[in-house]
């Protein structure tokens, strides 16, 4: 499907040219506190509740969803909140173009999209190449949180976590049905309105593992995955 794109007028866009070199964080926020990243930001019901409770953490909200962004930024707008940016991007562009190695202090992703046929799951954002992706960008001790409606999905992402050394679980459980103090996204206050769970899980990066060297693939700025196969295979 072909997005009609809406020009997006705010002080807390970034413009998809942006990406043309790597953020400079610092001068983006005129300041050094640290950052984290939602992945799929939808709406913005999330940042807009997570950003206002963290005001001295700089974050960046992305979604491929022009009309997201736009949603996303005018709530950010009125709140006035300075510590959020939101850009137009892919996950991995945005990690491999726009962001150095082990500058986020937390990752967030809540309500990816669910691809609940077995053929599709190969479609699914969150998957062993990508955490092993994200443990490349997350600092030392940096955090993961991880939420979805879809229970397969939460296993399949709790067991690859549980082969993975460098993530160390921060729950009673690998997968929780509650987590306090964490907001909902528009998709998890649906969901949790119509009596389904949702199944959290929080990691940390392990502070003392270095961060090896790592091999960017070229990812495509457009929005198809060059590396996901479409239905034809
Ligand atoms: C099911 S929606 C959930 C939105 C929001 N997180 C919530 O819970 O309300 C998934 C969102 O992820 C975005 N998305 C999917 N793949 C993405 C990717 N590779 N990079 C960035 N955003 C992505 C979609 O455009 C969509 O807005």
């Amino acid at each position: 499907m072909v997005q009609r794109i809406i020009p997006i007028q705010s002080p807390n866009y970034l413009p998809p040219k942006a990406l043309e070199q790597r953020l400079d964080i610092t001068g983006i926020f005129g300041n050094s506190n640290p950052l984290a990243l939602e992945i799929g930001c939808g709406t913005g019901h999330f940042i807009l509740e997570l950003a206002t409770s963290q005001p001295q953490t700089n974050f960046l909200a992305i979604d491929i969803y022009n009309k997201g962004c736009l949603k996303t930024c005018r709530k950010l707008d009125s709140a006035g909140l300075s510590n959020v940016r939101v850009l137009r991007a892919e996950a991995r562009f945005l990690l491999f173009n726009g962001l150095t190695p082990a500058s986020l202090s937390a990752v967030y992703i809540n309500c990816p999209d669910p691809w609940p046929k077995k053929r599709h799951r190969q479609r699914r954002l969150v998957n062993r190449e990508f955490l092993d992706i994200l443990c490349h960008f997350l600092s030392g001790g940096g955090e993961l949180f991880f939420a979805t409606d879809v229970e397969d999905y939460a296993r399949d992402v709790a067991d690859t976590l549980r082969d993975l050394p460098v993530y160390h679980n921060q729950l009673a459980t690998e997968i929780s049905l509650q987590l306090p103090g964490y907001p909902s996204s528009k998709y998890m206050q649906r969901f949790l309105e119509q009596g389904q769970p949702i199944y959290y899980q929080h990691h940390q990066r392990d502070p003392a593992l270095p961060h090896r060297k790592f091999t960017e693939p070229i990812v495509q700025h457009g929005f198809r995955n060059s590396w996901q196969k479409t239905d034809h295979g």
